[in-house]
């Protein structure tokens, strides 16, 4: 069982070193956390990704992005798209994610994540309050007629089995901290997204 949380190995030990997070982020003039971007294909998570992480730069702030795509051509290039396989996906980056919230960045995180389970243990490995879950709320509706990589097309022709909103579910987050919709069918502009990010982040003082 791969999602278990006790180690298969018995004789290692925890080390700590003599640098820590709140040392890091003092010298970042920041408090790291993961931004977990979570929505079906085609909504836009990876577009505001890599917006919100330009803004902060832009602003002095140190962020990294990690995308589903991407890390699927490296780390994750042994998993497919079957339940137990986006489990394992979603597991590896929130370990990845933790990580690089314990260096001080601002991770962003942005993968479909369709299963609550899933996002919710991502969430437990961050107990302090900085795992902010932003769900991109565009209809099945929306996401399609754009069909950025003609996936939907596929996947309506049979060609693609398994895809998230036609023929594999999609779970909704109950208590995201930040849900972003469309108006009367048309999506905040990337930049308004990534405003609306910033302005949690600010206000939670993850921005000092
Ligand atoms: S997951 O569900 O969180 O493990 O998926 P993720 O790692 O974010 O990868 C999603 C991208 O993979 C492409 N793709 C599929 N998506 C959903 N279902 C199926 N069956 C599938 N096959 C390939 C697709 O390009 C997704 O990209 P985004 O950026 O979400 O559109």
């Amino acid at each position: 069982e791969m999602s278990s949380t006790v180690p298969k190995s018995s004789n290692i030990f925890w080390h700590d070193c003599p640098v820590g997070k709140t040392d890091r982020q003092n010298l970042l003039k920041q408090k790291g956390c993961v931004v977990w971007i979570t929505g079906l294909s085609g909504s836009g998570k990876s577009t505001l990704a890599c917006t919100l992480g330009r803004e902060l730069h832009t602003r002095g702030k140190l962020a990294y992005v990690l995308d589903g795509d991407n890390l699927r051509h490296g780390l994750n290039k042994d998993l497919g798209f079957a339940a137990e396989d986006r489990a394992e996906n979603i597991r590896r980056v929130g370990e990845v994610a933790k990580l690089f919230a314990d260096a001080g960045l601002v991770c962003i995180a942005s993968f479909i994540s369709p299963y609550r389970r899933d996002r919710e243990s991502c969430r437990a490995l961050l107990s302090d309050g900085s795992f902010i879950e932003v769900f991109l709320n565009m209809s099945l509706e929306l996401c399609e007629a754009r069909d950025p990589k003609g996936l939907y097309k596929l996947a309506r022709a049979g060609k693609i089995k398994g895809f998230t909103g036609i023929d594999d579910p999609y779970e909704a987050p109950l208590n995201c901290e930040i849900e972003i919709k469309e108006v009367d069918g048309v999506c905040p502009s990337p930049s308004d997204m990534a405003a609306q990010v910033i302005a949690y982040l600010e206000d939670k003082g993850f921005l000092h």
